[in-house]
């Protein structure tokens, strides 16, 4: 089943271009607030999935806050309109002058991941006559089975304090006077098609509620990070992810203290599947053994098959003829310049577009200019 593209308005537009199906995106974001709204959980947006202006302030508009992970998407997130006191800031290597602009601008938490980065926080704050809300970004060393580029979780990953270092940080945060521990976060990985890693990180968290308990702490924010994942292999058979399912799980195995804040920062979940990366075919060539499809899209402006050995379904838009089949690779002078490999496309010819699906989340966004080439256009579908 191929998805439904306005073609006849793709034909003046110059390729490559990423398309977004703006409609698809607001119906995403409706059912991600309704099913969250259920249990009062708050949604962050994360931002590094994508922040196209356009996507950013549709994404504004629907009331979600920010989760951030730079000073450029703090500052991406506040040029969107996002509220300051909805932007939360995560990372395991913030600049001193990233930290400043979320003092600034008073965001709503700094993620902390280390007894180092609470120590500047503090200085900073300090200096400013400012209180720093922060929040520790614990490692809860689970596995989230998914891309080992994309897990996160685990002790031998560079993000968060791990479990066995948290008396030590809690009894730093004693000493410093300018930062305020308000929450728990934590994210154990990116595209987990699976609800077992979620569960196991309640019960982590459950457990970590407990042992804070002991030291008579309760904090008043629980943040569970992102990781949803999204149907690569059959976008159109599920465009809106279970959200029903994933809050419902953490309602079931994550018994919050009554007036406890729970958050959640979905990236891809949210914007996947409303964008598209739109090519032209440039030329079908006949290798001795293969037949090559070549794109004037190149990982510039799709890296995640090259690096992640990443599926996203591709459509021819302009054939309707028997299917054959390629491998279907970009113009950049590399290998890796792959998107896949011997798979059926309706027979393809020079000047067909194609669409390669999925692409809205950490698309556009990882662009590069490799090879000098331009960053794409993005056209959206009621804005054409
Ligand atoms: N929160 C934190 C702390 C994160 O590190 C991430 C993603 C998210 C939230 C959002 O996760 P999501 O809901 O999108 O899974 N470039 C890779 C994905 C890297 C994800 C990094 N962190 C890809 O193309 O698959």
């Amino acid at each position: 089943m191929k998805g439904i593209f306005p073609t006849g308005k793709f034909k003046n537009l110059q390729t490559p271009f990423y398309f977004y199906d703006t409609e698809l995106l607001r119906e995403t974001i409706r059912t991600a607030v309704a099913e969250a709204a259920k249990y009062n959980y708050h949604i962050h947006y994360a931002v590094k999935a994508n922040a196209n202006p356009q996507i950013l302030g549709i994404i504004r508009e629907s009331g979600l806050g920010a989760d951030c992970v730079s000073g450029g998407e703090i500052q991406a997130a506040l040029n969107a309109g996002f509220p300051a006191d909805k932007i939360v800031f995560a990372g395991v290597g913030k600049a001193d002058r990233e930290i400043n602009l979320g003092l600034d601008n008073d965001i709503f938490c700094f993620n902390a991941e280390s007894i180092p980065e609470l120590e500047v926080i503090n200085e900073l704050a300090e200096s400013k006559g400012k209180t720093a809300r922060v929040a520790l970004r614990i490692n809860p060393e689970v596995d989230a089975h998914t891309h080992h580029h994309i897990t996160t979780g685990t002790k031998e990953n560079k993000f968060g304090i791990n479990l066995d270092q948290l008396d030590a940080v809690l009894d730093t945060l004693q000493s410093l006077a300018s930062v305020r521990l308000i929450g728990l976060h934590f994210h154990i990985g990116s595209q987990l098609t699976e609800m077992e890693p979620f569960r196991m990180l309640c019960s982590r968290v459950n457990e970590l509620q407990q042992k804070l308990a002991d030291r008579n702490i309760r904090v008043e924010h629980i943040n569970f990070g992102g990781g949803l994942g999204i149907d690569y292999d059959h976008p159109d058979e599920q465009l809106i992810p279970d959200f029903k399912e994933y809050f419902e799980l953490f309602h079931t195995h994550f018994p919050a203290y009554p007036d406890q804040q729970i958050h959640f920062e979905p990236g891809r979940s949210i914007v996947g599947q409303c964008g598209s990366l739109i090519s032209k075919v440039l030329y079908v060539k006949e290798g001795s053994v293969k037949k090559f499809v070549i794109l004037d899209a190149g990982f510039t402006e799709l890296i995640r098959p090259a690096l992640y050995d990443a599926h996203h379904e591709i459509e021819n838009l302009s054939s309707e003829e028997p299917g054959e089949i390629y491998d279907v690779v970009g113009p950049i002078c590399e290998s890796s310049d792959c998107f896949a490999k011997q798979i059926e496309l309706n027979k393809t010819d020079r000047g067909d577009l194609i669409a390669i699906r999925s692409a809205g989340a950490y698309g556009e966004i990882m662009a590069s200019q490799y090879n000098c080439r331009r960053l794409p256009e993005a056209y959206f579908s009621d804005l054409l």
